[in-house]
């Protein structure tokens, strides 16, 4: 596989309510100011706050890794935290094991992990149990995408 275009590292710190968001908003408008197409970066700052917010939740904290290619852009997050048991669980709709102190300020929906699934064109997740978690999303550049 080629190099990327451009590589850039966020962290993300664990139960940073005052930061969290901020990998996810700086690399929207990294994107913006790169001229990327509205549609393509929406769906990118989607999928990237949703994958910050559970490591800054779940996952003990981790690095969001922006690489951009000629072919697609890839969003990669990753923590050591206590993994994921049951992934086919964790994918459903309103499955969440967020503390009732996470649902008071409005997270834990269970809707983080479907609502990357609907924004990007690959999702892959790596887990195991007290291994941490690399998620592995990718959204497509088309002709028009810059
Ligand atoms: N990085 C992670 N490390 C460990 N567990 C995770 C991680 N990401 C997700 N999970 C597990 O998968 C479940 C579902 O995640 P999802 O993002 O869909 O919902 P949520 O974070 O609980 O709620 P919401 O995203 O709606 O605020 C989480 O409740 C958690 O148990
Ligand atoms: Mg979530």
């Amino acid at each position: 596989m080629s190099a990327p275009l451009c590589k850039k590292e966020f962290f993300v710190q664990e139960f940073d309510f005052e930061h969290a968001g901020k990998a996810a908003s700086d690399m929207r408008k990294l994107l913006m100011d790169y001229g990327f197409d509205q549609q393509i970066v929406r769906r990118l700052a989607i999928a990237a706050y949703e994958a910050e917010m559970n490591m800054v939740i779940h996952g003990f904290g981790g690095t969001l890794i922006m690489e951009i290619n000629f072919e697609y852009i890839e969003l990669v997050a990753k923590d050591n935290g206590p993994g994921i048991s049951d992934l086919k669980l964790a994918m459903q709709e309103g499955f969440s094991t967020a503390s009732d102190e996470i649902r008071e300020i409005g997270f834990g929906a269970g809707m983080g992990l479907p609502n990357i699934k609907r924004c990007v064109n690959f999702l892959g997740i790596e887990t195991k149990p007290g291994q941490g978690t690399v998620v592995t999303m990718r959204v497509d550049l088309g002709p028009d995408a810059i």
